[in-house]
């Protein structure tokens, strides 16, 4: 016997939790399956984000700040700190019950909006006179006439080299490393390498990262990138750019990585520890597509249109299984637009507003074209940029370090691109996306009140920057 359902979403990250709650507030008859095992083996919903990417990743950044800060940034404010001593085990007891809590709370949302919750994996098994079956370990098949696929990703490996995440580490490992690497190797100068390197880092490991491109973050505003690289050196972080990763070794205590550097010197490095973080690859393993002859595209991805639709009739796919960027709001944004696309409205997703984090210190995000993005499609643009330095706020903090430039059309003055890199950056990206889904001017912010002392007023005075009127600097 198959239960039925209008709507069966299968993965419970925050693309498919998200739409199957949207779908169930359209008064749809909902399941979602997923097969994230906590270590009891019982279910623990909200997939990579939720239990090995942004949410512990987050925990551990904030603790391993507060660490560093008792260590060093303390001092200037008056406050000695002696005896300071690392936790490390109850630093990461605090990231796993903060896990929990976001478990659990996926779990409570799902008995508030009537969604059927099925801890398992989720395969295609036919598709009949528009109906899709599906089975679900250790329960009944589901059927449905709506399929949304929100399956995610996975840690890529370098070729002959498999995460064993006591050694070579992926996120997960990286996560959940019981005692401070004195020496930490990182591979790829990426979101995850440069905010798990400075989680460790501030813990006490000296940290080489191990890049392949020589530039530094190049989808990053280059005036940003290239503050972020000479703050994170300075702060520590070995960073080699250009490198070729040869052959890497491991032994019972350590892992040897070769390499040959931008001059092409040969290099033997020796770790405790290796985190490999190169990418992310899409995760359709053991959903048997071919069950029902879904189309991927030839990089493996779940292949949609603009719309996440699929080849397949009222079969969907959100988040990081499909094109685009591997981010957990950009997700969310899909499975909205997806459920509210079934119940026949217009969801509506704006690629072109989709912010940027990187979580280290300091924050960098963005929203929009980069500088040399505009210069490549030959836009005439305008820049402002203001330093932290000059903000009131930021000095009080004690936190002055990076700036915030926008970038407007010269003719028009609407905003084109906002990058930030400072305190709480994550924050602050938020007014700019809000400009840039209304199609704001630099002028409307530059006319806008911001609080004082904020830290959102170097916002403002960098939008006057573009008229070249800033008044602070
Ligand atoms: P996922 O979150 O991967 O969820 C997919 C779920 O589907 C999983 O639970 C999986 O077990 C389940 N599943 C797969 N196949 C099946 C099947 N056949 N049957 C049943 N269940 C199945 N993004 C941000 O926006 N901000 C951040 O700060 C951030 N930090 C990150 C830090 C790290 C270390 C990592 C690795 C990623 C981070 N990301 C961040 C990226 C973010 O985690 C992903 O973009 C997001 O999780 C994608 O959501 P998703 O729903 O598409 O997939
Ligand atoms: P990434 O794409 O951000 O970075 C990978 C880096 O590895 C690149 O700089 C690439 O040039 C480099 N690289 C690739 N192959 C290499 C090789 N053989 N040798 C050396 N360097 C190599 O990928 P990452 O860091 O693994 O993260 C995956 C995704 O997860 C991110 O793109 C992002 O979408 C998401 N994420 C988002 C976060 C956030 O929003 N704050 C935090 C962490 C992850």
């Amino acid at each position: 016997m198959s239960k039925q359902f209008d709507v069966v979403v299968i993965g419970g990250g925050p693309g498919g939790y998200i739409a199957a709650i949207r779908a169930a507030q359209l008064g749809f008859s909902v399941a979602c399956i997923d097969e994230w095992k906590n270590e009891k083996g019982g279910p623990a919903p909200g997939g990579t984000c939720t239990n090995v990417g942004c949410i512990p990743s987050k925990a551990l950044l904030q603790s391993s700040e507060h660490y560093e800060h008792a260590g060093h940034a303390f001092a200037e404010h008056g406050i000695q700190v002696s005896g300071l001593k690392l936790d490390l085990a109850q630093m990461k007891k605090r990231k796993d019950t903060i896990v929990k809590q976001n478990n659990d709370g996926i779990l409570y949302l799902f008995k508030k909006n009537k969604v059927t919750f099925f801890h398992g994996r989720g395969a295609f098994v036919s598709a009949k006179d528009g109906v899709y079956e599906i089975s679900v370990t250790d329960a009944d098949n589901v059927t449905a006439k709506h399929v949304v696929i929100a399956t995610g990703s996975n840690a890529r490996a370098l070729p002959g080299t498999p995460f064993d995440e006591e050694l070579i580490l992926s996120n997960t490992g990286a996560l959940d490393i019981n005692a401070v690497p004195k020496k930490l190797g990182v591979i790829g100068a990426g979101v995850i390498g440069l905010e798990m390197g400075s989680v460790w880092r501030r813990l006490g490991s000296e940290v080489t990262v191990l890049e392949a491109l020589p530039t530094f973050l190049g989808a990053v505003d280059e005036q940003i990138a290239k503050e972020a690289h000479k703050l994170m050196s300075k702060q520590g972080l070995a960073i080699n750019l250009g490198v070729k990763i040869g052959k890497i070794t491991t032994a019972k205590k350590g892992v040897t990585v070769e390499y040959a550097d931008a001059a092409g010197a040969e290099h033997k490095a020796e770790f405790d520890k290796l985190i490999i973080s190169i990418g992310r690859t899409p995760n359709t393993i053991g959903l048997n597509t071919e069950a029902v002859g879904l189309q991927l595209d030839e990089r493996g991805f779940v292949a949609v249109d603009g719309d996440c639709k699929t080849n397949l009739p009222n079969v969907w796919a959100v988040g990081d299984v499909v094109r685009g960027p591997m981010l957990a709001h950009k997700a969310e944004e899909e499975g909205v637009a997806v459920a509210e696309r079934i119940a026949g409205q217009h969801g509506h997703v704006n690629f072109n507003t989709i912010p940027w984090v990187i979580y280290t210190s300091p924050e960098i995000a963005w929203v929009g074209r980069t500088e040399q993005q505009l210069k490549a499609d030959g836009v005439a643009y305008k820049a402002g940029t203001f330093p932290f330095l000059a903000n009131g706020r930021a000095r009080a903090l004690g936190d002055t370090n990076g700036m915030v430039k926008f970038l407007a059309d010269a003719v028009t003055d609407e905003i084109l691109g906002v990058h930030i890199i400072g305190p709480v950056a994550s924050e602050l990206i938020a007014e700019a996306v809000v400009a840039m889904e209304f199609k704001a001017s630099a002028e409307d912010i530059a006319r806008i009140c911001h609080a004082h002392p904020s830290l959102s007023e170097a916002t403002k005075e960098a939008a006057l920057a573009v008229d070249k009127r800033a008044l602070n600097f």
